[in-house]
């Protein structure tokens, strides 16, 4: 498998490469993209996503954008193609963040030196996006091997939801990024994979990515891990997060929240992955002051899948033509029901003392 989830490919100069997600797990079809309208395009569309790789493709977008006013190969200004890389996607606070980086390293060069400093900064974010990853699964590793430890005779059950693997990010994944580091040192575990609707990120790239790894999972409906939880089938939910206030409220991917409130009140711990890009430190009250992203209709009124006579994903509809959908994209969960955050610095509480502690450079 192709071990990143973007890249660049010397031969093809001003250009990246990724993996178009939508055909997961079906095909890995690999994209070029070399305007700032097809990084834009693929980010919307979700060609790529996840909060993370969502930062790195949009760092790529503000090199690429460069070199096309350079050669002056498009109609757009600096302005409006920075504004249409910004736009994208709201609620993944990693793509402000990346693109705010660029726009600073680019405005204070000089001309001349504008493109280059673009693509080396762009190159460092990715980089530094595997490195950070690195550290939240050495991070969360101590948690897994704790319950190993209570309980050796049996493997470790985890949950979690949607993809906070390594396709959202350049490599390793946050949510996930324990597990793999768990398992490559021989502690059992098993992964509870919630197949996530509307798009199901869940069952086509996380039950993919787990089983190209060897590690045991079982798909199961959304609405199943409170059940499971009940049951003491269930040890640890760790998720990924699209956005963190700096008081610690978690948005995430749509039905994150339910699985929280069933993990308290069956006393499981609930535990968030995150880069500290995704910190947001300007935000306190997460449910009113993150932008959720609201996506069309048809993720909800039909269901893709893959049509195996010929070879090629199809969409059907699910509900009568006549009734309207609603798909807000993603929820917080309050921190109130974080039993941590794991990032690349070590697991806090998820409060604003909580991130101080870790983040000192950020305590007033
Ligand atoms: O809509 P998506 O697929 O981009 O949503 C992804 C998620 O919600 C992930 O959990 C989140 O981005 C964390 S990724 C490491």
């Amino acid at each position: 498998m192709q071990k990143r989830t973007i890249w660049r490919d010397a031969t093809k100069p001003d250009t990246v490469e990724i993996i178009d997600q939508r055909r997961l797990p079906h095909e890995v079809s690999i994209v070029n993209l070399s305007t700032v309208e097809e990084v834009e395009q693929a980010i919307r569309d979700m060609w790529v996503r996840g909060a993370p790789l969502i930062g790195a493709t949009a760092a790529y977008g503000m090199a690429i954008l460069m070199s096309q006013l350079h050669k002056q190969n498009t109609e757009l200004s600096y302005e409006q193609g920075k504004q249409l890389l910004l736009h994208s996607r709201p609620t993944a606070v990693n793509l402000a963040w990346a693109v705010q980086r660029m726009d600073a390293a680019i405005t204070q060069v000089s001309k001349e030196e504008q493109v280059a400093i673009a693509w080396a900064l762009a190159d460092a974010i990715t980089e530094e996006d595997v490195s950070i990853c690195r550290g939240i699964a050495e991070a969360g590793l101590p948690l897994i091997r704790n319950i190993h430890q209570q309980y050796p005779q049996r493997p470790v059950n985890i949950l979690t939801h949607c993809n906070a693997g390594r396709m959202a990010t350049v490599e390793w994944g946050t949510a996930t990024a324990p597990i793999y580091l768990a398992h490559s040192q021989g502690i059992p575990v098993h992964v509870w994979v919630d197949e996530t609707r509307p798009r199901n990120q869940g069952a086509s790239i996380t039950a993919w990515e787990l089983a190209d790894a060897g590690i045991p999972h079982t798909l199961i409906a959304d609405n199943a891990g409170g059940h499971l939880m009940q049951h003491g089938s269930v040890d640890l939910v760790i998720v990924g997060s699209d956005r963190t206030t700096k008081t610690g409220d978690v948005a995430n991917k749509i039905g994150t929240y339910l699985k929280a409130l069933a993990a308290h009140d069956n006393a499981v711990p609930f535990y968030v992955a995150l880069p500290s890009p995704t910190i947001d430190w300007t935000l306190s009250n997460g449910v009113d002051e993150i932008p959720i992203e609201e996506r069309s209709q048809r993720e909800i009124t039909h269901i893709t899948g893959w049509e195996e006579s010929s070879q090629q994903l199809l969409e059907l509809r699910l509900s009568p033509a006549g009734s309207p959908a609603a798909n807000p994209a993603f929820d917080v969960t309050p921190a109130r029901l974080v039993t941590g955050l794991i990032t690349e610095r070590g697991i806090c509480e998820a409060s604003e003392a909580g991130l101080w502690e870790i983040f000192p450079e950020r305590a007033p």
